[in-house]
């Protein structure tokens, strides 16, 4: 990735129509679960950001055989998948990838090394080993860091109660469970998005939830056709930007608004903002609507508890938002943002406090006092975190003077149309 630094400049309003880009969390699925089901599947909206595209280097490394049909349209052929004894996995920025394929590889009579970039290599990687363990895999690591190396074979199934709400791990359990012998259960302190229950069902696994436990027996899957709907962690980006520059009205068009990844939409609700949800409907069981957001005067809200999980990745922008809003917002229980790309609660607050925003960083996340006019005119970096750097953006388009985002190129982790797309609201 070459490098880019960007000026970003105060915009007048926002005012327009755009189709939010495919999901990140469900293309990375739709690839992996396609691979599994040794038959044909087709991908409609696949992202292209870089991670989804480090899972689908993974899948054909694997065996599968990847055709691009148009620019966002996959066939996925994985007839030929895990044919090898060994594989050497390059998972690149992508935690999901590490965090997923680690529970697919460990219940097969493979082995394979999983490695990363740099930030990869240093996230902790112990809260999916310790289950595979107890499931019975063999994995080697340096102090649980990345790289992993999986001596997979036959595993037993567990009652797994984690530590912590996150999909990433639940998934992991519910990957290796679905090629292992009886009834492997997860069960988290809050319920974290659930796009891999819902798609495993789709392709016909025997998974059944309820509310926070998920229980799952070992199953074939069908081949069928995927769609992906668009990312409501990128929508979030021009719902604070739409919410905070005067005289804004946007409409985001194919939003995917599962309840597990709707805690913005709540939130931002709660402190005022003026959204409406539109022509909600189902694709591939998942709820999908067009999101119509106008400029209007915000409150401050307190975030934290069962809310966490369902915003996780929208807390940097979160922090943009209560900028801008009268009185003191309170993020809590959120220490998991500091595992994220960068420590996010850290790298946030000293970023956001050069530009003018009032902002103290707690151990479990931070504390906003709004309402602030931000003054800019300054550089500010993003720490090689995609969230970080689009959040900077945001925060420019309500500064007096100019903010310049070192690295802005880290935003096509997951989203490369960013900033064409954000140019193309202004007034
Ligand atoms: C993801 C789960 C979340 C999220 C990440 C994507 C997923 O991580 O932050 O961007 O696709 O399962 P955790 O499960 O670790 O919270």
């Amino acid at each position: 990735m070459s490098v880019q630094n960007l000026e970003v400049i105060k915009a007048n309003s926002l005012k327009g129509e755009i189709t939010i880009p495919p999901d990140k969390s469900l293309s990375h699925r739709a690839a992996m679960f396609s691979c599994l089901t040794g038959g044909i599947c087709c991908v409609e909206n696949f992202s292209l950001g870089a991670d989804c595209i480090s899972t689908l280097n993974i899948i054909k490394a694997l065996g599968c055989d990847v055709e691009f049909l148009s620019e966002r349209n996959l066939r996925i052929d994985s007839s030929n998948a895990f044919k090898k004894d060994r594989f050497n996995l390059d998972c690149g920025n992508s935690g999901t990838s590490m965090r997923l394929f680690s529970g697919i590889l460990a219940s097969r009579e493979i082995e394979s090394t999983l490695y990363g970039d740099e930030s990869l290599s240093k996230r902790p990687m112990k809260r999916v080993i310790l289950p595979l363990e107890l499931m019975g895999a063999k994995i080697k690591h340096s102090n649980f860091r990345a790289p992993l190396i999986i001596k997979g074979g036959e595993l037993f199934p567990i009652d797994y109660k984690s530590p912590i709400a996150s999909a990433q791990v639940k998934s992991c359990v519910l990957l290796a469970g679905l090629n292992t012998y009886g009834e492997t259960k997860v069960t988290e302190p809050y319920v974290s998005r659930d796009h891999t229950e819902r798609m495993l069902k789709y392709l016909g696994a025997d998974i059944v939830s309820e509310s926070n436990v998920v229980k799952i027996k070992k199953s074939k899957l069908e081949p069928k056709n995927l769609k992906v709907c668009g990312d409501i962690s990128s929508a979030a980006f021009f719902l604070v930007a739409a919410a905070i520059v005067p005289d804004s009205d946007v409409i985001l068009k194919d939003v995917g608004v599962n309840p597990t990844r709707t805690g913005i939409i709540d939130v931002m609700i709660n402190m005022g903002a003026d959204i409406e949800i539109l022509d909600e409907r189902v694709i591939c069981n998942e709820p999908v609507a067009d999101i119509r957001i106008k400029y209007s005067s915000l409150k401050a809200t307190k975030i934290d508890g069962a809310l966490i999980p369902r915003l996780i990745d929208e807390l940097p922008v979160i922090a943009v938002l209560a900028s801008q809003a009268d009185g003191t917002t309170i993020v809590k229980d959120a220490e998991d943002l500091r595992n994220k790309e960068s420590d996010r609660i850290k790298c946030l607050v000293s970023e956001l406090r050069k530009i003018g925003v009032n902002i103290e960083e707690a151990q479990d996340g931070f504390v906003v006092y709004g309402k602030s006019k931000l003054s800019g005119g300054c550089t500010v970096e993003c720490y090689r975190d995609h969230r970080l750097a689009m959040s900077l953006y945001v925060a420019g388009l309500v500064c007096n003077k100019s903010v310049l985002i070192n690295e802005f190129q880290w935003v096509n982790i997951s989203f490369p149309e960013f900033q064409s797309m954000m140019e193309s609201l202004r007034c």
